[in-house]
Parts: structure tokens; sequence; C-alpha cells
């Protein structure tokens, strides 16, 4: 954490190696208190790396930037990558176990603003909120009267795709405005009282949205398909804070051009920060710029628990979020 009273420095400064620019608070920390590494400032990478590589013991990166089996292999005394954000789709972790580099990431810091942006998301498409926005300022308003009706979400079913930490905390969410809560994981979570589905199209055919918020990677790749967006159906609507990876994109194009899905809200996409423009003309639709935690208090937040964990693991302390 930022630390209390007396900040740490460590008498000799170890060798940490950062990827990408971070917030400049961060990086004021890391120049601080580390023999700091920018790889995003050298001229070549490679030579970069094999002239200070073996020096290195610890990566400080975000989900943004991530870590592969080839960065790592030109670090060979690595001990620990220290990542902001919770997601770690982006670095090899198996390539870090195997080489017996610990991995922190950034969890529960950011579940609020996380889970509040997906309640936005979905009061925004089911209000009509940025279509009707444009529709008083075009002066439509005055034009052509008061638009269609929207729709309500209270004393509707929506489906919760993931009950982790921050699926957990959209869920309560969901609960203060009404909404009975289902949800969908690869098992059934005993801590949570939502009713469970064990099939995800059934929850998608039984909600009026679904709110995506597993981790990304290979094993939830494409989750989203065709078959679980015709089961969501024509008034369902799609929330995705999760990874752009976790749906098939062309599928849910193709579903909301044909009317087949009600509308979408989504902060995540497959090649950020591309966005299928089809996308764009479509006023069921709400896009976002992947900043589901993109807030000054939790980015801060995330950033000072990454090097809390670095701190601790140079001072000989307990990691606080070690995923390994
Ligand atoms: C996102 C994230 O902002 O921490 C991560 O890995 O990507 C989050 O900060 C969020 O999941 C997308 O809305």
């Amino acid at each position: 954490m930022a630390v209390k009273g007396r900040p740490w420095r460590p008498a000799l400064k170890p060798d940490v190696l950062v990827n990408g620019e971070l917030a400049p608070a961060v990086m004021a920390v890391l120049e601080q208190n580390y023999t700091l590494h920018k790889l995003f400032e050298a001229d070549g990478e490679d030579a970069f790396l094999r002239s200070i590589g073996d020096r290195v013991r610890a990566i400080a990166t975000s989900n943004f930037f991530g870590v592969d089996a080839g960065l790592m292999d030109h670090c060979p005394n690595l001990e620990l990558i220290s990542s902001i954000g919770v997601g770690t789709d982006s670095i090899d972790l198996n390539a870090a176990r195997d080489r017996k580099v610990q991995v922190c990431n950034t969890p529960d810091v950011l579940n609020d603003d996380v889970a509040n942006l997906a309640i936005a998301l979905l009061l925004a498409v089911t209000r009509n909120l940025v279509a009707y926005d444009r529709y008083v300022r075009d002066g439509r308003w005055v034009r052509d009267g008061d638009p269609p009706l929207a729709r309500g979400i209270a004393g509707k079913q929506i489906g919760v795709v993931g009950m982790g930490r921050i699926g957990q905390a959209i869920a309560a969410k969901l609960q203060v405005f009404g909404c009975e809560v289902a949800y969908y994981a690869r098992h059934q979570r005993a801590e949570v009282p939502y009713r469970y589905y064990s099939g995800l199209k059934d929850l998608a055919r039984d909600s009026a949205a679904l709110v995506v918020i597993v981790p990304g990677g290979r094993e939830t790749q494409g989750l989203i398909n065709r078959p679980v967006l015709d089961a969501l159906g024509p008034k369902g609507i799609l929330i995705n804070v999760a990874r752009g990876s976790v749906v098939e994109e062309p599928a849910l194009v193709a579903a909301l051009q044909e009317g087949r899905l009600g509308g979408a809200g989504l902060d995540v996409f497959v090649d950020e920060p591309n966005v299928p423009e089809a996308l764009f003309a479509m006023d069921n639709v709400v896009l976002q710029p992947h900043q589901g935690s993109a807030t000054v208090e939790t980015r801060r937040a995330m950033g000072d628990l990454m090097l809390a964990n670095l701190e601790a693991h140079f001072a000989g302390r307990k990691l606080l979020s070690p995923l390994f």
C-alpha cells in the first residue's frame, strides 16, 4: 500500500523492468525505489534486454502490456511479475509457473467501479440514454415529440455470467435496482443466494439481460456464441465488462444487425482499440473504451497494490495479492 509513516527505501535498489509506461505516480515510486529499466524507452528491445536482462528481479506491468514467455526468457533471474489489473490473460501464467516466477495482480480494489460500469451500461441501454441524449440535442424532441417508451429492469431476471468477486458486486447492485439475479458459472457457489444455472443457454433464455464478467483467456474464448445470443433473443441485452474474447464478436454484430438481439453495452472488444464499425450506427448499442476500472480512485488503488506487492517481495514480507 502507499506506505504510511516512513516510506520504504531499500538500501540496495533491486533491478526492476517496466515494459510499458504506467501512471506518473506509479512511475515516480518505481524510479525512487528501484534501479528501473524502461523497456519502452529502449532503442532496440532485444539489445537492451541482452544488456540488462540477467539483472532483472521483477517486472512491473499492467494487464494492458502483459508479459510473454520470450520476455521472461530474457530475464533468467526473474522472481516476480507484479501487474496492475485483475485480469492476467495477457501474462503467460504457465511460462511463469515453469520458471518459478511469482505473479501478483490487483483484485478487489476495482470491484465497485467495474460493477458500477456494468450497471451504468445496463441502464444506458435499457433507457436509451445515449440515443435519447442525441434526440434532445438534435432538436428532435421539439420537432417529433416524445420518443418511444424505454424498458425497465426492476422485477426482471438478469443473468450474471461469472460469479467471482466482481460478479458478486454486480449481483448485489442489481438487487438494489429490484432485479432478480441468476447466474452461470462452472460450479455453483454455496456462498451466494442467487439462482444457479449450469447451462448458459438456459440462463440466456430466461433473462432480460446477460452481464458478462468471467476472466478472459482460452477457457472462456467465444463462450457467448450465436446459440447463446439467440437464446437471449430480440428483446435481450448483452453487457460485457469482461474481455472481448469472451464474445464471438462477428456473431454479436450479426445478431444486432438482424434484430435477433435487443441491444448491447460493451466496454471490451476483441481488437482494442478497434471496434467493429457496424456498431457505430446502432442506437441500441452503447460503446465504452475499456474503462471499467478507469477512475482516479480505483486506478490509484490498483497502482498502490501493484507497488505494495513489489515492496513486500523485496522487503521479505508476504505478498498481498499473489496469484501464485
Ligand atoms: C477492466 C480490467 O477495466 O483489471 C482488469 O483486468 O480489465 C478491468 O480493469 C474491466 O474488466 C473492463 O470493464
